[in-house]
């Protein structure tokens, strides 16, 4: 990873992320519930390695060690939400400090079956290629986790035909695994496909402002190279944010890309 662009967000508040269904933010306390209510679900105890049996106490330590912060970044880690406050499950990278990330993802038994995984995914990776400028996101998941497959596949990861044997440990035990791995552009597919963008176009100074969104840029950054004050870069990303009718700093990049504004070069 370039490291510049992960000194770029130093001191910056982890992003919350959205496609308008589902919102990516930090996980905090109030989620301990929750959390332990849905890591009684038999799938995430079969495929994943959350301590079993769990209680409200290991969700309180996992959230600590998860929640805003410094460390954050090291390892970024959002609450899945559908829109409402309560927490319906976990996306995470941990980060190779090269420009690679392995990816980590579970729902709450209630949020299943309506994209929710796959939308977060979508979003989680989606960021770390603007912002963070990784080059590679890896996945791995035990054979037979077919829905896992299934969510990894459909955000664009190409699954490798051999079996990575023995390649993963869970709870002492080693177990074959499946392996595939997410290059920027694979990402970039899935998304044009699907969201199409026909909205107005930008002044050429808001183009500025989103080539350098798509490179990753703290607003801190943008107002330095281009030489204007942090509150206009705030006001400019804004005016773009609302004529994309986008959500987010990364939906803006999407909805940019997609509509040939900008690129990820
Ligand atoms: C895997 C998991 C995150 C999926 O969450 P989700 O929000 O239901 O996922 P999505 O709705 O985005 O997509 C699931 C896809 O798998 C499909 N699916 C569901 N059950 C399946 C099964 N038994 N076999 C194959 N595909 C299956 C769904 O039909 C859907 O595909 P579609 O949209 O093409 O119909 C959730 O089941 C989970 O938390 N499992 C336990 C933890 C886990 O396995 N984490 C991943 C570790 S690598």
């Amino acid at each position: 990873m370039a490291t510049s662009s992960l000194d770029a967000w130093h001191g910056e508040t982890p992003p919350v992320l959205s496609d308008g269904v589902v919102i990516l933010r930090p996980p905090t306390p109030v989620d301990a519930p929750s959390i332990a209510e849905a890591c009684q679900d038999p799938d995430i105890v079969r495929w994943t390695t959350i301590p079993t049996p769990y209680s409200l106490d290991d969700a309180h330590a996992w959230i600590a060690d998860h929640e805003a912060g410094e460390h954050w970044w090291a390892a970024p880690t959002w609450a899945v939400t559908n829109g409402e406050a309560r927490w319906g499950g976990t996306v995470d990278l941990r980060l190779d400090g090269v420009g690679g990330a392995e990816v980590g993802y579970l729902v709450a038994p209630w949020l299943r079956g309506n994209q929710v995984a796959t939308r977060a995914l979508r979003l989680a990776c989606g960021w770390a290629f603007m912002a963070l400028r990784l080059e590679v996101i890896r996945w791995y998941a035990s054979v037979g986790n077919d829905t896992s497959r299934n969510v990894a596949t459909k955000v664009g990861f190409r699954v490798h035909r051999d079996v990575l044997r023995l390649g993963l440990v869970q709870r002492g035990e080693r177990f074959d695994a499946w392996v595939g791995d997410l290059l920027p552009s694979d990402l970039v597919e899935v998304t044009a496909r699907r969201s199409p963008f026909t909205g107005p176009s930008l002044t050429p100074r808001e183009r500025e402002v989103l080539d350098r969104l798509a490179a990753g840029q703290s607003n801190r950054a943008i107002s330095q190279s281009l030489g204007i004050s942090e509150n206009t870069v705030k006001n400019h990303v804004r005016k773009i944010l609302e004529k994309l009718q986008a959500t987010s700093r990364v939906d803006a990049v999407i909805k940019g890309v997609n509509g040939g504004l900008t690129s990820l070069n």
